[in-house]
């Protein structure tokens, strides 16, 4: 075997090259990768023996992409597209054996080949576009030559990948091979030369992309049909129109129009800030003081207490994961509406064909209703989730103390309440911690997972690979009153109603903050929510927009009416005279002088405070990092990754200007306004949350 550079290597075969890629983890294609590519084939082809070539990756996977640590940074000879072009004028046959996934540059490479083939558990993607970008090595042009131009569409403006059976079904690879890959490319290679297959360069297969030619309608119809799940997004139309040019323009013009819009899209803030975010998240799950082999406990089985709106998501992400639930309410007839949500969701899943009745069933067999805390003592995890009242909470984890087994995790998942509080009432506060699920919980990929003074290093360890299992983001958080999130939001929702009194009225608000990237305007998700969630009739005293709203019995979409109202099995908000008059004679009760409020102002009011909030929280050592708060604002409350989160954001809008802002308003509006010491520090140093 010869070494070609640290990271690949050269063997012959007998009259088969194989050049084997050996970069952890991902194989991903750094300058030495690139590099070594180039010379082995070159070295290859030169070599006279050699009649064919195989290029194979060691661990877990397949090329995954360019080193997107590079991006950014000066560019380093070889370029991707010279050793493609290296790869695709080989007079031999080359090939590439695929395990684990063929994505990005890694697919790019592939398809530079003359044939592929690849393991049946191999997965093929273009995912540039999830991190701002299109792909920028000749995907564009290439896949469209392959799978035709409307695959190739879905497969680069959204970004999924396909598995090799599909791949096989519209050429994408050649072969499956079934046991040994290397063993069984060498074959392939050797079969490709004993027929004398012509080497297939893809960059001369028109065929498909001619068809297309002046066919705008293609076009059209896909920016259609992604146009709501895009907005906002700059890389995704990108992507329609590399793809557009592979069918308008000949191969060579259609990869340099792909190279001048991937570098636009490079030099920007989108991509920076959605490649910023999948380190990110990756990240958080890298705590400083918990090593990667702190002893875990096994989790076999778990319980939950409560099967109302979280209770039940919670069982059902358990249940996802093989892992068997019990579920415990105070009445049967709780117990029965919660499973029979669970049934519902599940049946509406495999309505739409995502699973067959049989799984449904299989699932709903997963489940154990009880109504005895006495069915906890063999499980491995209890989450409670039962209505927000620390009383209540309290009451529950003396009894779990007494009745689960000795090494259970016991977790709350409380929103605000204090999880040091909630343990102190068992004699095992090490193994309790707050598991902050977001709603739907079955849906939604954050979990919030709070640590409370006492929490084990076990427990947290155990608990943040169980994330993992169950599909979650996880990001560790300390005890405050609603942890980040919640905390942070808070402040968002203070603002927002002194917007609406001051003069600036929900639809203008809403529409502010639905423009600068939220999913919806925060009214609109008031309305969603519910907004009697923590109201009641009888405590109710008529002192906000909200308690009137309930006492008028507008708690939101539900009820058909809230700060908007809805007509029947519409979610649609019209705005409503009757709330706007309620608004301005509250304004006027509370003696508040109504003005025109500029659009402006709404962003720095509604989101500055958030940022300052952040400060607080990582000074408070609440947060580990800035990017931890950004992934919790990633994932659970709808900030656009294209904005990366609002501690990136603020990093971007420049911290100087963010705090002369805050200062003005703290004159302006009073206390709550006082900028976080943390930010006057960093504005002071020159420095960014980045660097905190
Ligand atoms: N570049 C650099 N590092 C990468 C990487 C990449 N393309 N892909 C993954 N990594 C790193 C991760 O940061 C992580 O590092 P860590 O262990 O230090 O945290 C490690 O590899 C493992 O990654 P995951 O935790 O994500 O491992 P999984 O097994 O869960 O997933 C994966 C593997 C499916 C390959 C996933 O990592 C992934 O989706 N990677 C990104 C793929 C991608 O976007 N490729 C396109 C890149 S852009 C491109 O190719 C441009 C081209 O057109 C020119
Ligand atoms: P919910 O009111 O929908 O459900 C609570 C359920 O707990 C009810 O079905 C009730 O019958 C049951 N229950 C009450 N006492 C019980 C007991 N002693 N034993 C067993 N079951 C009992 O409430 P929801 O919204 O599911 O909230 C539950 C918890 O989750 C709260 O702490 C809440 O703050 C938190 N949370 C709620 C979120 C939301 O969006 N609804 C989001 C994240 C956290």
């Amino acid at each position: 075997m010869v070494a070609i550079t640290d990271v690949v290597s050269l063997e012959n075969h007998g009259e088969i090259a194989v050049i084997t890629v050996d970069n952890p983890p991902v194989n991903a294609l750094g300058v030495k990768v690139r590099k070594g590519l180039a010379d082995g084939i070159t070295a290859a082809i030169k070599d006279d023996s050699v009649k064919g070539i195989v290029i194979l990756c060691k661990g877990r996977t397949f090329i995954a992409g360019a080193d997107i640590t590079e991006f950014g940074k000066p560019a380093k000879e070889p370029g991707l597209n010279i050793v493609l072009d290296t790869i695709e004028n080989s007079t031999k046959p080359v090939i590439p054996a695929i395990h684990g996934t063929a994505l990005g540059g890694g697919l790019e490479v592939s398809m530079a080949c003359h044939f592929r083939v690849a393991v049946a558990s191999a997965k093929f993607g273009q995912p540039e576009v999830k991190i701002g970008l299109i792909p920028g090595a000749a995907g564009t042009q290439r896949l469209p030559r392959i799978v035709g131009p409307e695959k190739a569409l879905k497969m680069i403006a959204i970004g999924d990948p396909i598995d090799a059976k599909e791949s096989l079904a519209d050429g994408l690879i050649d072969e499956i091979i079934e046991g040994d890959l290397e063993a069984g490319a060498i074959e392939f290679a050797k079969k490709v030369l004993a027929e004398g297959r012509p080497l297939k360069k893809v960059s001369e297969m028109n065929e498909k992309v001619e068809a297309a030619t002046g066919n705008a309608e293609i076009f059209d119809n896909f920016r259609k049909s992604i146009a709501r799940k895009t907005r906002g997004f700059e890389a995704p139309e990108a992507c329609v129109k590399a793809v557009e040019a592979s069918v308008n323009m000949s191969f060579a013009d259609g990869v340099k129009y792909e190279r001048k819009l991937f570098e636009e899209l490079m030099a920007g803030t989108q991509s920076a800030a959605q490649r910023y975010a999948f380190f990110a998240e990756r990240q958080a799950n890298k705590i400083p003081d918990i090593p990667k082999d702190t002893p875990q406990f096994e989790i076999n089985k778990a319980a939950v207490l409560g099967a109302g709106t979280m209770g039940g998501g919670i069982a059902m992400n358990f249940i996802n994961a093989g892992i068997p639930v019990t579920l415990l309410e105070v009445t049967q007839e709780a117990l029965d509406r919660g499973i029979g949500i669970i049934r519902k969701n599940y049946e509406i899943s495999a309505a739409r064909g995502r699973f067959t009745q049989e799984q449904v069933e299989e699932r709903m067999s997963m489940i154990t209703g009880t109504l005895s805390m006495d069915d906890f003592s063999e499980a491995d995890i209890v989450i409670e989730a039962v209505f927000e009242n620390m009383d209540l909470k309290k009451e529950i984890f003396s009894k779990l103390d007494n009745i689960c087994k000795k090494d259970a995790i016991l977790a709350s998942n409380t929103s605000f309440l204090n999880i040091n509080e909630i343990a102190d009432q068992t004699t095992r506060p090490e193994s309790v911690l707050g598991l902050h699920f977001f709603s739907p919980a079955n849906v939604m990929r954050l979990l919030e997972m709070v640590r409370g003074d006492k929490t084990s290093k076990s427990v947290i360890a155990t608990s943040m690979s169980l994330a993992k299992r169950i599909n979650k983001i996880a990001v560790l958080v300390g005890v405050c009153h609603g942890f980040v999130g919640n905390r942070m939001f808070s402040q968002r929702t203070r603002e927002t109603d002194s917007l609406a009194l001051e003069g600036a009225m929900p639809p203008q608000v809403d529409k502010v903050l639905y423009d600068f990237g939220f999913p919806m305007g925060p009214f609109v998700l008031r309305d969603l929510i519910g907004l009697d969630i923590g109201w009641s009739k009888e405590t109710s005293t008529g002192s906000t927009i909200r308690e009137i709203l309930c006492e008028k019995d507008r708690r939101g979409q539900k009820t058909g009416a809230g700060y908007y109202t809805y007509k029947k099995g519409s979610r649609e908000p019209i705005w409503d005279s009757e709330v706007e008059k309620l608004i301005i004679e509250f304004s006027e009760k509370k003696n508040i002088n109504r003005r025109e409020i500029s659009d402006e102002e709404i962003i720095e009011r509604s989101i500055y405070p958030i940022v300052n909030e952040g400060a607080k929280i990582l000074e408070e050592g609440i947060a580990t990092r800035a990017s931890d708060i950004d992934v919790i604002w990633l994932n659970g409350y709808g900030w656009p990754i294209y904005l990366g989160g609002p501690m990136f954001w603020a990093d971007l809008i420049g911290l100087d200007k963010i705090l002369e802002t805050l200062k003005k308003f703290n004159n302006q509006f009073g206390d709550e306004w006082k900028p976080a010491p943390l930010l006057e520090k960093l504005v002071k140093e020159g420095k960014q949350f980045k660097d905190f």
